[in-house]
C-alpha cells in the first residue's frame, strides 16, 4: 500500500470583504460582572438579544472556560450548542433571547496583552480592539453590533481603583476584603470599545466645560511618582476638546473622560469610550525624563484618541476592512491639530518622513495592501502604515481639494447622517460629496488598490509663445493580485518661480481657470494630461506637490541647480526640505556631486535659522539608510550605502567648517520662550555637536560632557550622550553609568539608555546580547523590546547581519507569548528579497526555516506574505 504522507492542508483562514454578512442577532443590552481574583477572574454576562436576520446565534469566544450558559432561563447542555476554539453556536433560537453566561479567564497569565490582562502587580487593564473582547466573554464580538453596556467590577481592596466606561452609578462592599463599582455607559458601542481597569494608581484631576456648557470631569491615572509627568497630557486633552469644537463642531458627550497609563501595552493607545488606555510612552511627558519628540508625540496621541470619540466611537466601522475609515480620518485630524502646535511646515515634514520611510517601503514590497484591504487572516496585522498614514493622506487630498469651508460642510453631513452607526468607506465619501457638493467618488479608487503611484512630470518652455507646458503622467507598478489598476485623482499643488529673482510668479488667472488650476491646485485624474501657463517672459522654475499634496513618487527632471534654487527660494517650507532631500538622495544613490547641495545649504541656513530653527534642523536631515534602502529594489548592499552616507556626513561637517562650532556656541535653548522654538534650538544644537565630532574637534567631548552634565532637559542630555557613546569617547562609560543611576527607576528614560547603546554604529551581536541579558531587559514589556530592536534597526548594516537572528529569535519567542508584537518585529525583515547575494539567500533560508516553528495566525500570515514575493 502506498503510504506517502498526505500534506496537512490547513483550513483556509482567510476572511474576505466580499463575504460580509449582517449579524443574525443584535444585542440590546449587556450586563457584565467581572470579578478579579489572584489566580483567575470570573466573568458573568447577561445579553438581551434580538434577531435581525436569519441564521444561527453566533457568539465568538477564545481561551474561555465556560462554566454555564442559560437561554431564556433554561440551562443549555453541551448538546444544545456547538463549541470550538473560536465560537459558540446555538441553532434554532427564538427571536428574542436572554443569555446568561459564566466563564473563567486568566488575566494573571495573559502575556498577549489582549482582552483583560494583568499589566503589573498593581494593575489589570483591557485591550479589546480589534478582537480582544472575545477573550473576556462569549459575545458577537464584531464592530457592527452596538449595545448599551452596564459593568460591575469587583476585586480585592488592594486595588482601590475600579473603572469601566460611562458613569459610575454604584459602589460598595463585596465582603472578604473586596469591593465593587457599577458603571453604565449611556452610548451604544461595539465591544472593541469596552474597557475596564482594576488597580492601585494615583490620579490627576481637572475639569472642562464644553461649547454646549456641560461640565466634564477629566482624570489621568498613573503611578503616583508619574503624576507630575501628566500635566502636558492634561493640557493637550483640554486643547483637543476645544480644537474639535472649533474645527469640526464636535463637543464631548459624557460627564467624564478618563485616561489610564500602563507600561505593558502593545501599541500607542486605545480610544475606549470615555476610558482611554495608554502606553505610558504616549502619556508621560516631562522635559527632564522624555525627549522633545516624545512630548510632541504625547500631545498628538492624546488628540488622536480624543478625536476618535467622534471619528471611530460615535461613528464606527461596519467591519474591520473599514479600519482606515476611522484611523485614516483620525490621523488626518491629529496631524492637523499638531500643525497648530509647532511649525506647520515641520509637522508636515515629520509626517511625510514617516510616510516615506514606512508606508512607501511597505507598499512596494510583499506586505503591500490597499488602505482598505479586501482580505486578511489576522486583522491585527493590518494596523499598518498603509491603513493609518496612507489613509490619512487620502483624507488630506480630499480636504485640500475642497478647501476649508466645503470640507467642513462635508464632515458636518457625515456626522449628521451617520451618528450612532457602523459604516463603510463608501458612506464617508458619499457624505463628504453630498455635504460639499463636489463628487469625490473617484477617491474610492485610492482606498481599493495598493501601491504608490509614480507621477512623472515634464516641463517645456516655448520662448516664441512665452508659454510653459507642464505634462503629467501617472502609473502604478503591476500587482499580481490587483490586475485592473486605475488612474487615481492626484491633487497637484504647484507654484512657478522667476528663475532670475527667485520671486513666485503671479499667474494669469484666466489661463489657470481654463487649465483647471484652482487655488494653486491642479486635479490630475487621467493617465496623462498637460497644463499650459502663458505670459511667461522666461523659463520658470516649477515647484510641484507643495506640502506633499498627494502620496506619490514624483519624478521630474530637475537639474541639481534647480533643486538648489528651490531649497533657497521656495516659500513652502515643506518643498524647501523636499528639494534638499532630493539633492541628498541623488548624491547618495546616484553619485551626484555634493557641491551644489553644500553651496545652497550654506546660503540658505542663516536665514532659516533666524526664522525657524526647527525647520533649519530638518534641512540637515540626511535620508536614513532605512529609507534609502527602500528605494533600492535589488542587489542592495547595506555596507555600501552606509559608507556613502558616512562619507557625505563627513564632507558636510568639513565643508561647513567654523560655522558648526560658531552655531553650536551661539545657540541657547533657555533664551527661547516658546517650547517649539526651544525644541528647534535644541535639535540644531545636537546636530552641530555631532558634526563637530565628525570634524574631530579637539574640544568636542568636553563640550558634550558639559552639555550632558549641565542640563535638566532630556533632549539635550541624550544628544550629548549619543555623541559621547557613539564615538567611544573617554567619558562614554562614565556618562552611561551616570545615566543609568539617574534614571534606573524611570522606564521610559531607561528605554532611551537601551536604545542609544543598541543603535551604536559599531554594535555587535555581543553588545546586543549584553543589553538583552541585562537585568532591566524584559521580554514582557513591548517598550523595552522595541528600544533595543529599534536601536539595532537604526543601522541596516547591523539589521542585515547579526540582526537577522535577533529578529527571528524574537518572532519565534513572541509567536506564543505576544504574537501581535512578534508579527510586527518580524516585518523589519520584509525587504530581504532586495538584498544582494549571498545575503538574500541566507536570509531567505532563515525565514523559510522559521515557517515550521511558528503557530500564531499573526506571525504565520506575515511570514507567508513576506515569502510570497
Ligand atoms: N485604535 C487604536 C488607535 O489607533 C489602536 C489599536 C491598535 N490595536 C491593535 N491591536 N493593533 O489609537
Ligand atoms: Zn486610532
Amino acid at each position: 500500500m502506498n503510504i506517502a504522507a498526505n500534506p496537512v492542508i490547513e483550513a483556509d483562514q482567510t476572511v474576505y470583504l466580499k463575504d460580509y454578512q449582517k449579524p443574525s442577532y443584535l444585542v440590546d443590552s449587556i450586563h457584565l460582572d467581572i470579578q478579579v481574583y489572584d489566580d483567575h477572574s470570573l466573568v458573568k454576562s447577561k445579553l438581551v438579544m434580538q434577531r435581525q436576520a436569519a441564521g444561527d446565534l453566533v457568539l465568538l469566544g477564545r481561551d474561555l472556560e465556560l462554566q454555564s450558559i442559560t437561554l431564556n432561563g433554561k440551562t443549555l447542555t453541551n448538546e444544545q450548542y456547538q463549541l470550538d476554539a473560536e465560537q459558540l453556536v446555538i441553532a434554532n433560537t427564538p427571536d428574542l433571547v436572554e443569555l446568561n453566561i459564566e466563564v473563567l479567564i486568566h488575566p494573571e497569565s495573559n502575556t498577549q496583552l489582549e482582552g483583560l490582562y494583568q499589566a503589573a502587580d498593581n494593575l489589570y487593564v483591557t485591550q479589546n480592539e480589534p478582537e480582544g473582547f472575545r477573550k473576556i466573554t462569549f459575545y458577537p464580538d464584531r464592530p457592527d453590533v452596538l449595545s448599551v453596556f452596564t459593568t460591575r467590577v469587583e476585586a480585592d481592596k488592594k486595588f482601590p481603583v475600579l473603572l469601566a466606561n460611562g458613569n459610575l452609578i454604584e459602589a460598595g462592599e463585596a465582603g472578604e476584603g473586596r469591593h465593587y463599582t457599577v458603571w453604565q455607559d449611556p452610548t451604544k458601542k461595539p465591544s472593541y470599545l469596552f474597557a475596564c481597569v482594576i488597580g492601585d494608581l494615583a490620579v490627576l484631576k481637572d475639569r472642562y466645560t464644553t461649547s454646549e456648557g456641560s461640565d466634564v470631569a477629566l482624570e489621568i491615572y498613573a503611578e503616583a511618582k508619574d503624576i507630575p509627568k501628566c500635566h502636558i497630557a492634561m493640557e493637550a486633552l483640554k486643547h483637543s476638546m476645544r480644537w474639535d469644537e472649533e474645527h469640526y463642531g464636535r463637543p464631548y458627550d459624557l460627564d467624564n473622560y478618563m485616561i489610564v497609563a500602563t507600561s505593558a501595552f502593545n501599541m500607542g493607545a486605545m480610544e475606549n469610550k470615555g476610558l482611554n488606555i495608554f502606553n505610558t510612552s504616549c502619556v508621560l511627558a516631562d522635559e527632564e525624563y522624555t525627549t522633545d519628540a516624545a512630548i510632541m508625540r504625547v500631545q498628538s496621541v492624546i488628540a488622536h484618541e480624543y478625536f476618535h470619540n467622534w471619528t471611530g466611537n460615535r461613528i464606527t466601522c461596519r467591519d474591520w476592512f473599514q479600519l482606515c475609515l476611522k484611523e485614516g480620518l483620525t490621523v488626518f485630524r491629529d496631524q492637523s491639530f499638531s500643525e497648530d502646535l509647532q511649525s506647520a511646515a515641520v509637522q508636515r515634514i515629520d509626517d511625510v518622513a514617516v510616510l516615506k520611510s514606512h508606508q512607501f517601503p511597505e507598499d512596494s514590497g510583499p506586505l503591500s495592501h490597499p488602505p482598505r484591504p479586501d482580505h486578511f487572516v489576522e486583522i491585527n496585522n493590518f494596523y499598518t502604515a498603509t491603513v493609518y498614514e496612507k489613509g490619512a493622506e487620502i483624507n488630506r487630498m480630499m480636504a485640500t481639494l475642497l478647501g476649508k469651508e466645503k470640507f467642513r460642510q462635508g464632515t458636518d453631513e457625515y456626522f449628521k447622517r451617520h451618528d450612532g452607526q457602523a459604516v463603510t468607506v463608501e458612506d464617508w465619501v458619499a457624505a463628504l460629496s453630498a455635504g460639499s457638493g463636489v463628487d469625490l467618488s473617484a477617491f474610492l479608487i485610492w482606498y481599493n488598490q495598493p501601491g504608490t503611484p509614480k507621477l512623472q512630470a515634464q516641463g517645456e518652455y516655448d520662448a516664441a509663445n512665452q508659454s510653459y507646458r507642464l505634462s503629467l503622467k501617472q502609473s502604478l507598478k503591476a500587482h499580481a493580485k490587483y490586475p485592473n489598476l486605475k488612474a487615481v485623482p492626484i491633487p497637484v499643488a504647484l507654484a512657478l518661480f522667476d528663475a532670475e529673482t527667485g520671486e513666485q510668479l503671479v499667474l494669469n488667472a484666466e489661463a489657470l481657470f481654463e487649465n483647471g488650476v484652482k487655488d494653486g491646485v491642479y486635479l490630475f485624474d487621467q493617465n496623462e494630461a498637460s497644463i499650459e501657463f502663458t505670459g511667461l517672459k522666461a523659463a520658470p522654475v516649477v515647484s510641484l506637490l507643495r506640502s506633499f499634496s498627494a502620496p506619490v513618487n514624483l519624478e521630474f527632471n530637475y537639474s541639481d541647480e534647480q533643486l538648489a534654487f528651490l531649497l533657497q527660494y521656495e516659500t513652502n517650507g515643506f518643498n524647501q526640505w523636499q528639494a534638499a532631500q532630493t539633492l541628498l538622495e541623488r548624491i547618495l544613490l546616484n553619485g551626484h556631486n555634493a557641491q551644489t547641495y553644500l553651496d545652497a545649504i550654506q546660503k540658505t541656513l542663516p536665514f532659516v535659522i533666524a526664522k525657524d530653527p526647527l525647520l533649519a534642523s530638518r534641512l540637515f536631515d540626511v535620508p536614513t539608510e532605512g529609507y534609502l534602502g527602500s528605494r533600492i529594489d535589488q542587489d542592495y548592499n547595506p555596507i555600501v550605502l552606509n559608507e556613502a552616507r558616512e562619507a557625505l556626513l563627513n564632507t558636510l561637517a568639513r565643508e561647513l567648517g567654523g560655522f558648526v562650532k560658531e552655531t553650536y556656541l551661539s545657540l541657547d535653548p533657555i533664551a527661547q520662550k516658546e517650547f517649539s522654538q526651544a525644541m528647534g534650538v535644541r535639535a540644531l544644537k545636537n546636530i552641530m555637536l555631532s558634526l563637530l565630532a565628525r570634524q574631530g574637534d579637539s574640544e568636542v567631548f568636553d563640550l558634550a560632557y558639559e552639555q550632558y552634565q549641565n542640563t535638566g532637559n532630556m533632549s539635550e542630555r541624550l544628544g550629548a550622550l549619543k555623541v559621547l557613546v557613539w564615538n567611544d569617547s573617554p567619558q562614554a562609560q562614565e556618562v552611561l553609568q551616570d545615566f543609568y543611576t539617574r534614571f534606573k527607576d524611570e522606564a521610559l528614560s531607561l528605554d532611551q539608555w537601551f536604545m542609544i547603546q543598541a543603535a551604536h554604529p559599531k554594535a555587535t551581536a555581543e553588545s546586543i546580547a549584553y543589553l538583552t541579558s541585562h537585568a532591566d531587559y524584559d521580554l514582557a514589556v513591548p517598550n523595552r523590546i522595541r528600544s533595543v530592536s529599534g536601536g539595532l534597526n537604526a543601522n541596516p548594516v547591523n539589521t542585515w547581519s547579526f540582526g537577522v537572528q535577533h529578529f527571528i529569535d524574537l518572532a519565534k519567542y513572541l509567536d506564543e507569548k505576544n504574537p501581535i508584537v512578534g508579527s510586527r518585529l518580524l516585518q523589519v525583515l520584509s525587504r530581504w528579497y532586495t538584498l544582494a547575494e549571498p545575503q538574500r539567500s541566507q536570509v531567505k533560508a532563515e525565514l523559510e526555516a522559521l515557517k515550521s516553528q511558528v503557530k500564531s495566525k499573526n506571525v504565520s500570515e506575515t511570514l507567508n506574505s513576506m515569502l510570497s514575493i
